[in-house]
């Protein structure tokens, strides 16, 4: 192929890339409206669930004035913390990962909504 149509085709995919980047958080804002009747992530305040406020990279249990289950107290007595990895096998399915958990929400049954709502989530740490 020419070399021209070459560049132009490698510039194009690249920008898609980006846009898909910005479109991933864009997309798990949406995805984060389930979660909604239960948290906010934009503010740190706990509702029925503790605030997801900055939660990627939390230690699993630690939001400060919330009343975690003693499952979920025992789930992070290690020291766990909530990297992408824990959060997408919790967010598939709660009850599995932390049996006992009072979190009553069946799981994103779409590993794209998983990764979406991880992406939203990650925008919304404590500056
Ligand atoms: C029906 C209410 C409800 C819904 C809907 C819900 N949660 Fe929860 N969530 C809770 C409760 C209650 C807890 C505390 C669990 C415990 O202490 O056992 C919790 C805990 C969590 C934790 C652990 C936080 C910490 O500080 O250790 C994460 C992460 C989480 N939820 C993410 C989500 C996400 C993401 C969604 C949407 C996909 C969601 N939850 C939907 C009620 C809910």
């Amino acid at each position: 192929m020419p070399l021209r149509l070459f560049l132009m085709s490698a510039c194009l995919c690249l920008r898609a890339g980006l846009a898909h980047a910005d479109g991933e958080a864009e997309a798990g804002a949406q995805v984060f409206k389930k979660c909604g009747a239960c948290h906010t992530a934009s503010e740190p305040v706990n509702r029925v669930g503790p605030s997801l406020m900055g939660v990627v990279g939390r230690p699993v249990a630690t939001f400060a004035g919330y009343g975690y289950s003693d499952a979920m107290k025992a789930f992070g007595a290690d020291g766990k913390v909530w990297d992408e990895n824990l959060l997408a096998e919790y967010l598939l399915s709660p009850k599995a990962v932390v049996t006992g958990t009072k979190m009553s929400f069946a799981g994103l049954k779409k590993p794209q909504d998983i990764e979406n709502v991880i992406a939203y989530l990650k925008t919304t740490a404590t500056k």
